[in-house]
Order: C-alpha cells, then sequence, then structure tokens
C-alpha cells in the first residue's frame, strides 16, 4: 500500500502524457484545459487504491482511473451550464471561456473518450468496466435531471434529496471503486462492499459538497460561493431549514429565494444566515458525519487487513474535514 499523496502524483503523471493534440482545436483545447485546470483528483485516487487493496497492479488501473476523471470533468462542464456556473477550480468555467455550444460538444467528446479508454483492457475485463460505466454514467444524468427539477419544486423531501444526490454523485465514487476492484480481479462480494463504501462515501461527500457551497471560503474554495443559494437548489442546508426553523424563519427563507430586488451577495448573507440559526448548518454536519460513519461499517465485512482499511478510513476522515 502507498499513502494518498503517491497515487495521486502517478495519476496526475498519467494524465499529463493524455493531452490530445488534434484538430479542431476548439473541439479539443477545452478538453485540455478543464483536465489540467487541477482539482482533488478524488475518483481516479479511489481506483488505484482499490487495485491496491485487492491485490492488483496499480500500473493496469490507470486507464480505468483514467477513464473515471474524465468522465467526470465531462460532467463538470455540462454541470456548470445548466448551474449557470462562472467559476471551476478558481479559473473559469469553459462555457464562460469559449461559450456554451463549445462546452456541450468538448463534453460530448469526453463522455466518447472516457469509454474509449476501456479498450485498453482485455474483453472480460472491458466489459465488466464498461457494463458499470453505463449503468452509472445513465443514474448520474438521472441525478442531475431531479436537481433540475428540484430548483422549481417546493415540496421536495429530505428523502428524494438523498436520492437525487446518491445518483448525482455518489455512484460514481462507488463505480471508480469498484472499477478498481474489477481490474484487480477481486470477488464479487468484495466489488458490491466496495461500492456500497463508495456510495456511502459520495453521498457525505455532496453534503459536504452543499455546505461548502454557503459556507466555504471564497479564497480557496474555487467555485462562486452561495452559487446554489442563487440557483434555487433544493440543498440539504435548504430543506433543514425547512425541517428545523421557525416557522418566522421558513417563511423569511421562502420570501428571500423568490426576492429579486436584492442584491445577489445581499441575498447569499441573509439566506446564510437563516441556514446557521435554524441549526440546519449543524446537521448537514452532523449528516455528513452519520453517512461517512455508514461507510466505515460497510469496511468491517470486507475481507482485507486491517491496515488497509485504515487506510480507507483516513481518505474518508480526509474526505469529511475537506475544505475545498
Ligand atoms: C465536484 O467534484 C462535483 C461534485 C460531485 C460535488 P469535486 O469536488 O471532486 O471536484 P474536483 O475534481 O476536485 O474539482
Ligand atoms: C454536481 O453537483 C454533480 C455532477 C457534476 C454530476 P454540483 O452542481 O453540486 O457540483 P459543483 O458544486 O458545481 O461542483
Ligand atoms: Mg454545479
Ligand atoms: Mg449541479
Ligand atoms: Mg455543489
Amino acid at each position: 500500500m502507498q499513502n494518498i499523496e503517491v497515487y495521486q502524483k502517478s495519476f496526475i503523471e498519467y494524465l499529463g502524457d493524455f493531452a490530445i493534440e488534434r484538430e479542431p482545436a476548439n473541439l479539443y483545447e477545452p478538453v485540455n484545459y478543464i483536465l489540467k485546470l487541477g482539482g482533488k483528483r478524488l475518483r481516479p485516487v479511489l481506483t488505484l487504491m482499490t487495485t491496491d487493496i485487492f491485490g492488483g497492479q496499480v500500473k493496469d488501473a490507470m486507464n480505468a482511473a483514467l477513464s473515471v476523471e474524465v468522465f467526470h470533468n465531462f460532467s463538470l462542464i455540462h454541470d456548470d451550464i445548466m448551474d449557470d456556473a462562472p467559476l471551476r477550480r478558481g479559473k473559469q468555467t469553459v462555457h464562460e471561456k469559449w461559450d456554451i455550444n463549445t462546452g456541450i460538444l468538448s463534453g460530448d467528446a469526453m463522455l466518447i473518450l472516457a469509454y474509449q479508454l476501456f479498450e485498453n483492457y482485455e474483453p472480460k475485463t472491458f466489459q465488466a468496466l464498461a457494463k458499470l460505466f453505463s449503468k452509472t454514467a445513465l443514474e448520474v444524468c438521472e441525478g442531475q435531471q431531479y436537481d433540475i427539477d428540484f430548483e422549481t419544486r417546493n415540496n421536495v423531501t429530505i428523502s428524494e434529496y438523498l436520492k437525487m444526490i446518491e445518483y448525482k454523485t455518489a455512484v460514481l465514487i462507488g463505480a471508480a471503486m469498484k472499477m478498481g476492484a474489477i481490474v484487480a480481479e477481486a470477488s464479487e462480494e468484495d466489488q458490491d462492499l466496495i461500492y456500497n463504501f463508495g456510495c456511502y462515501l459520495g453521498i457525505a461527500f455532496q453534503l459536504q459538497d452543499d455546505y461548502l457551497d454557503a459556507f466555504g471560503n471564497p479564497e480557496t474554495f474555487g467555485k462562486q460561493v452561495g452559487g446554489d443559494i442563487l440557483e434555487n437548489k433544493k440543498t440539504y442546508l435548504y430543506l433543514k431549514t425547512l425541517e428545523l426553523g421557525s416557522d418566522d424563519e421558513k417563511s423569511r427563507l421562502i420570501a428571500l429565494m423568490a426576492n429579486t430586488s436584492i442584491s445577489d451577495a445581499e441575498k447569499v448573507e441573509r439566506v446564510k444566515s437563516i441556514f446557521n440559526t435554524s441549526k440546519a448548518s449543524e446537521a448537514t454536519q452532523v449528516a455528513v458525519k452519520d453517512f461517512t460513519n455508514k461507510a466505515f461499517s460497510v469496511l468491517e465485512k470486507l475481507n482485507i487487513s486491517d491496515d488497509k482499511k485504515q487506510v480507507l478510513k483516513l481518505f474518508g476522515e480526509q474526505l469529511m474535514n475537506r475544505r475545498v
């Protein structure tokens, strides 16, 4: 086993060779741009780490890890169009730097490139990876559609919300890990367990993403702070305010979300203050912990050594405490 930074470093080296120097430039430059923009590289690290954990060769997992990261970055380009987001990883989003049509088509190309990377595997592994990938990619689309549908709905429940984030975010984290297990030829039981571990971690990850979208430090967060508030997203913070807040807090929140006469900054500040006084922000942190603990309880059933479980636990704890 290696530590997390070592997987990350070897993945970034591998990614360095992936630059696409083909025409037309307006199709491929945005692909190279978003992939080189940085980011935590969380999903590919999980793929490599999981292969290692199940006794496979880390280098054999590189193409699967790259595929997951290319898919993730495709989903970010399209997500930023859908969310009207100006900033990604501290830089201009693709549709701002180029335009919306470029973002759509470069994103489409990346989805295909992600799939194509599986051609580097033997038929049996190819089939298992492609099957998981197709299922996961469709679920991500479903989650993204729910996310958009919820913007204009006022009766979204917490359980609908949890399903939505499971699909838009968690299944890809589960799949990233399961791909690592497939490459290592782990047993089906272990493949499923590590998938469940990743999904629980992914739910915690999206809850923390919601929290940081409002309360992250604008200097370091890399995305527009308050973007979810301005887009009327039904985040955990919002839904918990409707559950825990006083009647006054609830009606102020609903009125603020519909208010078009105050500035964006003013709106974000006022909504954040209600998230705090209603204790919704505290409840979000509790939920992050709960889902991380659910992930840890899956670990107990896995057929791997205790020190390997420790590495996975450390990863989960770091994610839970992240600020970016
Ligand atoms: C952002 O993912 C999209 C979500 C699912 C919340 P990350 O927070 O992993 O983004 P990068 O790749 O590190 O920039
Ligand atoms: C993104 O959710 C999920 C996918 C990209 C599929 P968000 O919209 O919350 O992600 P960020 O906050 O823009 O990174
Ligand atoms: Mg977004
Ligand atoms: Mg979104
Ligand atoms: Mg977000």
